[in-house]
């Protein structure tokens, strides 16, 4: 076979599976034989660039180019729908729609999809543009973007018009949006407030690889064209679904106002189990002929019609509002209600936002509140209900103006809503966010250490900041009592007016904590001792990119740790750096910049590092495997990792495996040839590569094999 005929084999056969496996949800190969496909074709499109092909399942993977969009009219306007409430409404639509047509109709009843709204045209089977809504009339073009959307086929299979658009929504499911906001929580990037706006954030960017790593879903429901298959919506519909296209699922054929209301009445419960939001009804008249003897008025068409679900909205009084503290200082507002059942769940506190919320509702204590959960999962406080208001009403709101934790005078950066509290050093939930930070699993990854062990040893004084960790000794955590998470102090406790100051020695001498609350019995054993103990030591083989992440500069995440620290290659260069040094790095702007000059001038930072530098942790970027040349020394072997090293981390030894031509496999198999072998590995990995006889080899075993 020649290399195009293979290259357009291989490019079906990976089409052919990706719908089996994300339309048809019945994968037919492994998902380890899928990514040998794909290597072999990407390798080939690589060899043989003039076979390129838009359309490749590998132009999925999006490309690191950036470039803003251009513009494209749509050729049918992009309309929104108009919104009902209530039945009644409904039944006027239909009596409407009754009185122009004269003649009985049905209506195709289905899920209003909440997200954003995307245009796809599919030209000979293949994915030719996808166009934003933009205005109604033209849009962006995010065609690569949306060729990153594993639900979107690039290439339809069965009979399909020549060409036709199919209108759908982009959106990004629940599952995801809660990693991604996680993932930005932790990277102190503004959270997104709901999946839409997450879901038409994600298509805007300019990276369709950061747009690729975020799982979104195309959910289609309108095709538009002048060779549709069939005068029902309905029918169409179902087709696209035969051609591969990711259509809306429930749909249903209604004759009467009854069996819209049966519908409506279902979803409206049911929604709360979907893996997606979903914000209400649409219901079409079926028929294409009929829709086009009904119309459109200049916004919205006449045979269609939107039903929204009500967002459920509770009402509960204010008892008092208490202001938390973030790692960062960032100070949020939440008021604390009387509990009441919203949506399932008890609600007793809800998002407050920030001072000008409370200044425009003018809240008071005692005020009964609207409270909704809408897309957000995070209540909000909507509304107040001022007819309520009598001669009881408390006090007026105010936001504080001193830090609850350690009463220092807060300070509000320019340009931005929200209030923090400088003291990064000495307030305790800061110091001890920031410990949080330091061991977890992207940073320093001290494994066995949590969240709850950090507490107990704050709240001890056996921590006082994350360069103690690596003078604690088995004697000093032994018998430390443990704090179990039902104790830890919640800083949503907090009121203005409770504040009780106490101080605890150490480098920080003058953190201001928590008071400390009832002590359980459990206490920290010398097993458990010696094992903290240990990963705090593994910690230290952790690379030079990692530690600047670890050391909780604001708003420095891990990409820009990483830019940071191949830049400068070492603490030093980087403590001395200017700013004109520092904005010469890609993704370092003047807000980045400042921060790193004020992290660095403060003195207790520097003290901290010297701590850690003596303590070992890598403070430079690790020459060898960072300059270390390719080669195929490792002639394609399969390479499995277990354990932990003291050379290298383990993410160093797989990036040395790659540079040696070799491969990274997870799991011990009959096709793998090396064991790399670190301490505590897995008993199951080890009994598995003897009963295979696969060789075992140490660090230093494998750092020879590579010539180091
Ligand atoms: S049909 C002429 N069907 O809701 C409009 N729209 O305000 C035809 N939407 O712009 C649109 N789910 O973004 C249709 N099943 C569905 C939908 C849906 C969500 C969105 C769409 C539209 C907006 C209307």
């Amino acid at each position: 076979m020649d290399i195009k005929n293979h290259i357009e084999e291989l490019r079906r056969e990976l089409h052919r599976h990706n719908d089996l496996y994300y339309i048809e949800s019945n994968p037919t190969i492994s998902d380890i034989d899928f990514d040998k496909m794909m290597k072999e074709l990407q390798d080939l499109e690589n060899q043989y660039p003039e076979y390129y092909d838009s359309n490749s399942p590998t132009q999925r993977v999006g490309s690191d180019i950036t470039s803003s969009f251009s513009q494209q009219n749509h050729k049918y306007p992009m309309l929104s729908l108009s919104n009902t409430y209530t039945i009644n409404e409904v039944r006027e639509f239909l009596n409407r729609a009754s009185s122009i047509l004269k003649e009985p109709f049905k209506i195709c009843a289905e899920l209003k999809y909440d997200g954003t709204s995307v245009s796809l045209t599919y030209i000979d089977g293949k994915l030719d543009s996808a166009v934003t809504r933009g205005d109604g009339e033209k849009g962006d073009v995010v065609t690569a973007n949306v060729k990153t959307i594993r639900t979107v086929p690039l290439i339809l299979k069965g009979d399909y018009p020549q060409e036709f658009e199919i209108r759908g929504e982009i959106l990004l499911p629940w599952k995801e949006f809660d990693r991604l906001n996680k993932e930005r929580e932790a990277q102190e990037e503004p959270l997104f407030a709901n999946p839409r706006n997450a879901a038409s954030g994600t298509l805007k960017l300019q990276n369709s690889k950061i747009v690729a790593s975020r799982k979104l879903e195309a959910i289609l429901y309108y095709m538009l064209g002048s060779e549709l298959p069939s005068d029902s919506h309905y029918e169409n519909i179902k087709k696209a679904q035969e051609w591969g296209l990711n259509v809306s699922k429930h749909l249903k054929l209604c004759d009467n106002i009854e069996d819209i209301e049966t519908f409506i009445n279902y979803w409206d419960k049911e929604r709360k189990n979907l893996p997606v939001a979903t914000d209400g009804i649409v219901l079409k008249v079926d028929s294409i002929s009929q829709q086009q003897k009904l119309g459109f008025t200049a916004k919205s068409p006449r045979w269609a019609i939107a039903y929204k679900f009500q967002a459920e909205r509770a009402e509960s009084e204010l008892q008092s509002v208490s202001f938390q503290v973030g790692r960062t200082g960032i100070i949020t507002p939440v008021a604390n209600l009387q509990p009441i059942q919203l949506s399932g769940t008890i609600v007793k506190r809800a998002s407050l936002y920030n001072e000008d919320a409370i200044k425009a509702f003018d809240l008071h204590i005692g005020d009964i509140c609207y409270v909704e959960k809408g897309g957000e999962i995070i209540p909000k406080i909507v509304g107040i209900d001022l007819d309520a208001r009598n001669e009881r009403l408390g006090a007026k709101v105010t936001f504080i103006s001193h830090c609850p934790v350690c009463n220092t005078p807060l300070i509000r950066y320019e340009g931005e809503a929200g209030y923090y509290c400088p003291n990064q050093n000495g307030c305790a939930p800061q110091v001890k966010g920031r410990m949080e930070h330091f061991i977890s699993r992207r940073a320093m990854n001290i494994d066995g250490v949590g969240p709850e062990t950090i507490d107990s040893f704050f709240a001890n004084g056996v921590l006082t900041n994350y360069s103690d960790l690596y003078s604690l000794t088995v004697e000093r955590i032994v018998n430390c009592p443990r704090i179990k998470s039902s104790d830890i102090y919640d800083y949503e406790d907090y009121t203005s007016d409770n504040t009780k100051d106490q101080k605890i020695g150490g480098l920080f001498d003058n953190i201001v904590t928590q008071p400390a609350k009832a002590k359980s019995n459990r206490r920290f054993t010398e097993l458990i001792a010696n094992k903290i103990i240990k990963s705090i030591e593994n910690s230290k083989n952790v690379p030079f990119e990692r530690v600047v992440y670890a050391l909780s500069i604001r708003f420095v995440g891990e990409t820009v740790a990483k830019k940071l620290a191949k830049h400068f290659k070492d603490i030093d260069s980087l403590i001395a750096a200017k700013y004109e040094d520092l904005i010469d790095v890609e993704d370092v702007g003047d807000r980045i910049a400042k921060s790193i000059i004020d992290f660095f001038s403060d003195n207790r930072n520097l003290i901290s590092i010297e701590i850690l530098r003596n303590a070992g942790l890598k403070f430079k970027i690790d020459e060898i495997v960072d300059d270390a040349e390719k080669s195929d020394t490792l002639n394609g072997a399969s390479i499995v990792i277990s354990g932990t090293f003291t050379k290298h981390s383990r993410d160093e030894y797989k990036h040395l495996i790659e540079l040696n031509g070799g491969k990274n496999i997870s799991s011990v198999s009959s096709k793998t040839d090396y064991l790399l072998a670190g301490d505590n590995m897995g008993p199951s990995k080890l009994e598995k590569a003897n009963k295979l006889g696969i060789k075992i080899i140490s660090e230093d075993d494998f750092l020879k094999m590579i010539n180091q």
